[in-house]
């Protein structure tokens, strides 16, 4: 048997695996097993009312999990399945209370990830998954970092390597009249405006915590700002003692004159915005594991996944 093979039988079991996606590392349960559905609550400590993405094989799955299926979501889910996309839509009667938080909508997507592929179909049903790290804290982009998040409360982890995209998916509820985006995400505006011909609304009402203001937060104090200022933020905690890293584009760095410091980590110079979204979680990571006080961080421009980043560290940014 292969790993892809055990981890569908510890889901028909109803234990919990982790397996990659393009975005981030999920936990996954069987999304139809409600015994299994509290387990992935109460290892994650995420409150019950919190609804989880359920993971499908294809886009024919749809209709096994949604009760109607508008022609917007139709086109979304044609053009960019298998891909960081989650659709929320009016549940159907098999999915269980447990996986949508009591709401009587669900969001699926489908991953773009061999191995996720290969996970979904060996098991024949879906998997829901929230990303893989205890609520509040950053999402997992490489399986080490699942290990040292979930330790053995998580039966398996799949290893598909470092994340393509490392940001979460792009989160669209197409359960209302008018198509809204709740989550920025691997998804742009631009892309979706492209697909639909239309530009879909940023905001919404439905409570999820990828929307708290307070989420993605590392133990090190995350504090945004200009390029401009870089140079000097830096020098002056430096001077305090305290232990600095800095997240800048590697342009936005060196226009700084920023160039580092023996007290100053840089903990990522991405060149562009894919690759600042590829690496923002994993640098967060490493300031705590460097035990760093205050991370540094300019925000990417607010183009592609950039404005997804941008939101991302706001968020990072906002615990004070
Ligand atoms: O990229 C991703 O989406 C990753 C990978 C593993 O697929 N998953 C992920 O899951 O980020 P999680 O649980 O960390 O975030 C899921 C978000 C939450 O903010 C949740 O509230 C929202 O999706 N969500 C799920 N179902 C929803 C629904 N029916 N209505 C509104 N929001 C929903
Ligand atoms: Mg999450």
């Amino acid at each position: 048997m292969n790993d892809t093979e055990r981890a569908a039988g510890i889901l028909r079991a109803g234990g919990l695996v982790s397996f990659p996606t393009e975005t981030v590392y999920g936990l996954g349960a069987d999304a139809r097993n409600a015994v299994a559905l509290r387990r992935l609550y109460s290892v994650k400590g995420r409150p019950a009312d919190h609804p989880v993405i359920v993971h499908i094989g294809c886009t024919q799955q749809l209709n096994e999990f949604a009760a109607e299926v508008p022609a917007t979501a139709r086109v979304l889910a044609d053009a960019l399945w298998p891909g960081p996309l989650t659709l929320v839509l009016r549940r159907s009667a098999r999915v269980p209370d447990e996986a949508t938080g009591g709401l009587d909508t669900v969001g699926l997507r489908v991953p773009a990830h061999p191995i996720a592929l290969q996970l979904l179909e060996a098991f024949g049903g879906g998997i829901a998954a929230p990303s893989a790290n205890r609520f509040g804290k950053v999402s997992p982009t490489t399986a080490d970092a699942v290990r040292s998040d979930l330790g053995n409360d998580v039966a398996l982890v799949l290893d598909g390597g470092p994340c393509a995209v490392g940001i979460e998916s792009t989160i669209v509820d197409c359960s209302g009249s008018e198509p809204r985006v709740l989550r920025e995400g691997g998804i742009s505006a631009e892309r979706l405006r492209d697909v639909l011909g239309f530009e879909v609304p940023v905001g919404g009402t439905v409570r999820a915590p990828g929307t708290l203001a307070v989420h993605y937060a590392p133990r090190a104090r995350v504090e945004l700002l200009e390029a401009e200022s870089l140079l000097s933020a830096a020098a002056d905690y430096s001077a305090y003692g305290l232990r600095v890293g800095v997240i800048a584009l590697g342009e936005a760095a060196r226009s700084s004159g920023f160039v580092g410091s023996t007290s100053t980590t840089i903990l990522a110079a991405p060149r562009d915005v894919a690759e600042y979204a590829r690496c923002l979680y994993a640098s967060l990571r490493r300031a705590d594991d460097l035990d760093l006080d205050v991370v540094l961080a300019v925000p990417p421009p607010d183009v592609g996944v950039g404005a997804a980043v941008a939101d991302r560290l706001r968020r990072a940014a906002a615990s004070g």
